[in-house]
């Protein structure tokens, strides 16, 4: 599998949408990253000529926010905690059963682009210790039977979407 293609006609509408308003910046980003899954580097300079900014403000802004990132991600994001209540019930054995299971290291994608692993300082859900999530869903209590169900459910999906 190929990371998801570059939609260009879209991205051009998005970009038209928010034409000369500089201040739309973050959300035009945001609507790049929605549908191409991240900013495509080429986006860069026709964004910032249509706001009228230079591409190192642009590229400034991307690199800023955590939010955004210019390299094609898996289908599914893993994010596992690793913050200091997740840590206690046993989070980094978890982060180590999803880099075992997955053949993945902290950043990395597969390549087949099914999956990314990160980690995250801490999902807000520390209640639910500890907890990871795949895209926008939580996954909360975990133990090693609960993520290989987790991961086979998301290796079942491959290739449904
Ligand atoms: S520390 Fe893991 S959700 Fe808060």
């Amino acid at each position: 599998m190929e990371p998801k293609k570059i939609d260009w006609n879209k991205i051009g509408a998005v970009i038209d949408k928010h034409r000369d308003n500089k201040w739309a910046l973050i959300p035009l980003l945001q609507e790049i990253q929605d549908v191409c899954g991240f900013i495509p580097p080429d986006s860069i300079e026709p964004v910032a000529e249509s706001l009228h900014l230079s591409p190192a403000q642009v590229q400034g802004v991307i690199t800023f926010y955590a939010g955004f990132t210019l390299k094609p991600k898996g289908k599914y994001v893993i994010r596992v905690c690793r913050g200091t209540a997740c840590h206690v019930k046993g989070g980094r054995g978890i982060l180590r059963l999803m880099k075992r299971e997955l053949g993945l290291q902290e950043g990395e994608t597969s390549p087949d682009y099914q999956f990314t692993l990160e980690t995250v300082a801490c999902l807000g859900a520390c209640f639910l210790a500890p907890t990871m999530m795949v895209n926008r869903t939580y996954f909360g209590k975990l133990s090693p039977p609960k993520v290989a169900s987790v991961l086979s459910q998301y290796h079942k999906d491959k290739g449904t979407e």
